[in-house]
């Protein structure tokens, strides 16, 4: 499978330019669109246990943190991000309530948490029943997706990034999973989809919610 857990292919892709760019501008704008929406999808989070897996320099972990999750875990393939989440979370005090880990979440032994988090991750993996899979599976109350529209347009858009990626030696593949099949893997797991919404062109949000309450 092309990319799917070659560590070195994703660290250039999401590597520590891309950290730096990503810090900054948390740190000058708060969160981008897609995430802000994500994070307003994840409802109460009072004293939840938030998983946000690929979650870059953890931008929307802190944010739910500041919302009052009580703590958080983000586990991430790229290992070039921990430098600068690192400081992001020494300069709001939260290091102690972040467990970062840099690994493949398919492969990861992670405890189930209430907030799952995968804000434009499925898009990177080349096996979509077995990471929304594994990310239902860890989800006890709400699992929250960001992932690409499924139109024409993003399908173009992903084959010239495929073509670009691989003219330039990158391992490295993005996908339009169909919408379909990630439901079918988090029906499979006990969550039904309680929200979907497009905000622009290119993205879509989702939300599933566990069908039998948190276990
Ligand atoms: C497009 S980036 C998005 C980063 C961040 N969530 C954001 O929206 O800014 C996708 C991230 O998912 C990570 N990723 C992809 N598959 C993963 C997996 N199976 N386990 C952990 N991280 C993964 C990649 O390393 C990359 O950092």
């Amino acid at each position: 499978m092309a990319g799917c857990c070659k560590p070195e292919a994703y660290e250039r892709l999401f590597g520590a330019r891309q950290a730096r760019l990503d810090a900054r501008r948390y740190r000058k704008r708060g969160l981008g669109g897609t995430s802000r929406d994500l994070v307003q999808l994840a409802g109460d989070v009072s004293g939840a246990t938030v998983l946000e897996v690929g979650g870059g320099v953890g931008a929307i972990e802190l944010e739910l943190l500041g919302a009052g999750a009580d703590r958080a875990t983000n586990v991430e393939l790229s290992g070039e991000y921990e430098e600068e989440a690192a400081t992001l979370l020494a300069e709001r005090g939260l290091a102690e309530r972040v467990d970062r880990r840099v690994a493949d979440f398919v492969t990861e032994p992670v405890e189930p948490h209430d907030v799952v988090v995968m804000h434009r991750v499925v898009c990177c993996y080349p096996d979509v029943d077995l990471l929304v899979g594994a990310a239902a599976a860890h989800t006890r109350r709400r699992l929250l997706l960001t992932y690409p529209r499924e139109r024409p347009w993003t399908r173009v858009g992903i084959r010239a990034i495929n073509l670009f990626l691989r003219i330039s030696g990158s391992d490295f593949r993005a996908f339009v999973h169909p919408v379909a099949r990630m439901k079918a893997a988090a029906q499979r797991e006990g969550l039904a989809l309680e929200r979907r919404e497009r905000p622009g062109l290119i993205w879509e949000n989702a939300a599933y919610e566990r069908l039998d309450g948190p276990g």
